[in-house]
């Protein structure tokens, strides 16, 4: 019999304890042994919960149970979580965890001490296994680009905005009562949630020791319905991508929310649904698509964990044999790519000529443009061919100071 123990019983470790106690049976037959939870740890004790477990809200009191085999680490943030999975992991305990905001920060630190296997499949894209599929069933590839819809609450938020009007404060509180979000969602909206997935695939790919503050990372926040309206005159859905490249010898990794044309197949993937598409050079590209959040979804990934501890797996955490990588993380001034600019403005003669002749002079060329006026003022809309990202920078800079120019300009990325 193997014993687990659960810190953190709230929506995701709520669902570990019915599936590990509804599909006993199943579970048992695939592994021959009884997999058993027998403890948990919650903050508040007080609190009504449908569960039927023992509960402590003392962590030692899973931690320095010799009984308890497996602990899942199910209670989220980073430093007080790395002291939890540190403590077990050198007490021996194998250890299963969701939390990519732990691993975005420790995953080399925890790799340096798990003498025992630490999952952390649940971390990735909910309940879709792209974890293993990266780091197994794609470990003959050389990868050249990982991308993907990596948020389920940012994916159901624009879909129901885009499709259904909804706003933005009352789809994200339907997001949080569904236990789709985060603790604290602006890690969902501000694309931080995203970034940590990315960041943990591309270590997986690159063996890269990237942090969350050395990459780009917008969120969904600034879109507005100058941009929606955009992207359904030129045939773009808009969606919040996690992005690793190689280019070179360098990582290119950035979460942003996009425009990505409808024929793209990610484009379609709307609600919670999670989908990511990986480019390596013997498969060419494969696709994984699947709920990306919620209680059930994501604790099939934990228990999957907890079934590979008992069939015996026990790999390095990120599939490597040391954490040297032969990759440099490229700067985002680097990006190359194609740029939506919206820019407000006095509607006045000379104003396009001004700001045409800006775009010249950093080498960006015009794509597409659309112009929205009302009595006096209106608003320029631009998509560009490949540009570096420097260089839209400071034209948006130099535009800004014209005196025409009503506001900040906004850009976005076009993904192609
Ligand atoms: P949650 O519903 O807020 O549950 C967190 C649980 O941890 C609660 O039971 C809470 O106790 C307990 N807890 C928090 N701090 C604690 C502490 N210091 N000591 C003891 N217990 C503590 O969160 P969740 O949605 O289940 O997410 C859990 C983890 O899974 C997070 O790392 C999250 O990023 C990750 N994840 C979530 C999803 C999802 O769809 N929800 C998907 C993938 C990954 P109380 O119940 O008393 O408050
Ligand atoms: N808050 C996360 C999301 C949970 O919405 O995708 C799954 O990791």
């Amino acid at each position: 019999m193997l014993k687990v123990g659960i810190i953190g019983v709230g929506t995701v470790g709520s669902s570990v304890v019915k599936i590990l106690q509804n599909s006993k049976d199943l579970i048992t037959s695939k592994v021959n042994q009884e997999i058993v939870p027998v403890l948990g740890v919650v903050k508040n004790l007080s609190k009504k919960r449908d569960i039927d477990i023992t509960l402590s809200d003392n962590i030692d009191d899973i931690l320095n149970n010799d009984d308890i085999d497996i602990v899942v680490e199910l209670m989220g943030g980073v430093e007080d979580a790395y002291e939890v999975v540190k403590r077990a992991l050198l007490k021996g305990k194998y250890v299963v965890t969701a939390n990519k905001a732990l691993l975005a920060y420790h995953r080399y630190d925890l790799e340096s001490i798990s003498n025992k296997h630490l999952g952390y499949e649940a971390s990735v894209a909910g309940g879709i296994p792209i974890v293993k599929a990266l780091k197994e069933g794609l470990s003959a590839n050389n990868i050249s680009s990982i991308k993907g819809i990596m948020n389920g609450t940012s994916n159901f938020m624009l879909t129901k905005m885009i499709k259904e009007g909804f706003k933005y404060d009352e789809i994200l509180k339907i997001a949080q009562d569904l236990g789709y979000a985060e603790a604290d969602p602006t890690f969902d909206v501000g694309g931080h949630d995203a970034a940590h997935k990315i960041l943990i695939l591309a270590s997986i790919a690159y063996n890269i020791d990237a942090k969350p503050e050395e990459i780009l990372i917008e969120g969904i926040e600034n879109i507005t319905k100058d941009e929606i309206k955009f992207a359904k005159e030129f045939g773009y859905e808009i969606k919040l991508l996690g992005i690793c490249k190689k280019i070179g010898s360098e990582i290119d990794i950035r979460v942003h929310p996009v425009f990505i044309s409808c024929d793209d197949m990610i484009s379609k993937v709307n609600g919670v649904m999670n989908a990511i598409t990986v480019k390596g050079d013997m498969v060419e590209e494969s696709m994984y698509y699947g709920p990306g959040a919620g209680g059930d979804a994501t604790a099939s990934a934990v228990v999957a964990d907890i079934i590979d501890i008992a069939r015996g797996h026990n790999d390095s955490l990120l599939g490597y044999t040391d954490n040297k990588s032969t990759y440099t993380l490229m700067s985002s001034d680097d990006i190359h790519t194609e740029y939506y600019v919206r820019i407000h403005v006095a509607d006045e003669i000379g104003v396009l000529n001004q700001i045409t002749k800006i775009f010249a002079s950093k080498n960006i060329s015009i794509s597409t443009f659309l112009q929205n006026s009302d009595e006096k003022t209106a608003t320029l809309l631009f998509s560009t061919h490949k540009a570096k990202e420097k260089n839209i920078k400071s034209a948006l800079v130099e535009i800004e100071k014209l005196s025409f120019v009503k506001e900040k300009p906004s850009m976005m990325r076009i993904e192609k």
